[in-house]
């Protein structure tokens, strides 16, 4: 057991409820602060020093000059685990080519698929494994992560075996997905319909097997996989037994529906998300993902995040960080950006970086700074939590304690 403070603020984001909108008021900011730790949990939080008379024979980890806490970040959408660099598509698109030429020209999703393939082990680890410790120095300390640029059964096991590798390596909680239905890859012969189908039958009993992911993704897109096909290959990889996530609504509408008919964990993207689908996703437990760093990648409009959170939905930011629409990977500029363009409060911000995010990982004993819960946080060197989105991401993380053990 450890006493770790004094923290000039330590804004525990208790109390705060799942879904729909957050004033600033509504947060909990303890000034003084402790946080006690045991076993890796949050034994309690409290002002400082009473917890120091309360503890007399405690050991105490003194912390220098003024820090505020939040709970460690979630990132619950990325594409980290891949090969090459599409630096290429970011300065075409920027001088006006399309999708289409883009892909033609030797772009797009297939470029990475063919990189990641023809990448070794060791080398897509080691990229891998670099990722995770900028985004860990970031304060992120879980970090989802999908496969879908394997896109055959070899190379899709071999990213989620990587991914796993990975989590014996570091400290930062790792959830695989697979996303396997990124896109029917070009060398399958057949139809979209006989690829979801090899999917299932080829790729996710493996999966299964050997306990390599329990989640299950979908490009939902005109240029990906079409709505119906969609929805029973969603079915049935619920009667596999994995949990459902969607790209949804990206540039056309309509998927978000789906993904709440499924009883998806989460629909991602829902930027081109209509009036009449954001109710129906606000009434439903599917947690909008808001996915700013693919707005920004690609030019594209913000997902409504003010809309869908006035409309009641649970709404999480997450990066979406991969080589093609969104390669910047910084999580806390880009939900900053979405905050001063969607309006959003910092406490709405912090929720969908934290226990909302959590909540679409089906992960609940982080998120949130209280009792019982894993001694996740960061800590920044400033005398105000408002500073950390105020400054875009260019106020650096101090401390990163991850299951109350500082490894930043
Ligand atoms: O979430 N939208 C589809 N998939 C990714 C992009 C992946 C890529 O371009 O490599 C996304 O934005
Ligand atoms: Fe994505």
């Amino acid at each position: 057991m450890k006493l770790i403070g004094p923290f000039k603020q330590i804004v525990t984001l208790a109390d705060l409820p799942l879904r729909g909108k957050l004033s600033d008021e509504q947060l909990q900011v303890i000034t003084d602060g402790g946080i006690v730790v045991n076993d890796g949990k949050i034994q309690k939080i409290g002002n400082f020093e009473a917890l120091k008379s309360e503890n007399q024979n405690v050991e105490i980890e003194t912390i220098e000059g003024e820090q505020i806490v939040l709970p460690g970040f979630v990132d619950a959408h990325t594409h980290i685990c891949f090969g090459g660099n599409r630096a290429n598509d970011f300065a075409m698109r920027n001088a006006g080519k399309t999708y289409l030429e883009i892909a033609e020209s030797g772009g797009g999703i297939w470029s990475s698929v063919q990189h990641t393939r023809n990448a070794s082990e060791e080398e897509l680890l080691r990229t891998l494994l670099e990722r995770i410790a900028f985004l860990l120095s970031l304060g992120i300390t879980t970090i989802e992560i999908k496969s879908g640029y394997g896109l055959d059964v070899e190379n899709e096991l071999k990213m989620l075996r990587i991914i796993k590798k990975a989590q014996d390596q570091t400290k930062a909680k790792l959830v695989p997905t697979c996303l396997s239905a990124h896109l029917k890859p070009r060398d399958f012969e057949g139809s979209n319909t006989e690829y979801l189908n090899y999917i299932l039958t080829e790729i996710l009993p493996k999966v299964k097997e050997e306990g390599l992911a329990q989640r299950v993704d979908i490009f939902i897109e005109k240029s990906a996989f079409q709505p119906e096909e969609s929805k029973d290959f969603l079915l049935k990889t619920k009667d596999l037994g994995f949990d459902i996530t969607v790209h949804a609504d990206q540039f056309t509408p309509g998927s978000s529906r789906i993904a709440v008919e499924v009883g998806a964990k989460s629909a991602d993207h829902l930027e081109a998300t209509i009036d009449e689908d954001i109710e129906f996703l606000a009434q439903s437990d599917t947690v909008a993902t808001a996915l700013p760093g693919a707005s920004l990648g690609l030019g594209e409009k913000f997902t409504p995040a003010r809309k869908l959170l006035d409309a009641g939905a649970i709404v999480a930011i997450a990066s979406d960080w991969n080589p093609g629409s969104a390669p910047m990977g910084n999580l806390i500029t880009q939900a900053s950006i979405l905050a001063t363009f969607e309006k959003l409060t910092t406490a709405e911000v912090l929720a969908g970086m934290t226990f909302r995010a959590a909540y679409a990982l089906g992960l609940e004993d982080i998120g949130k700074l209280e009792t019982g819960k894993k001694a996740d946080f960061v800590t920044f060197k400033t005398d105000n939590f408002q500073n950390v989105l105020y400054n875009q991401g260019s106020l650096n993380a101090e401390h990163v304690y991850i299951g109350g053990t500082q490894i930043h």
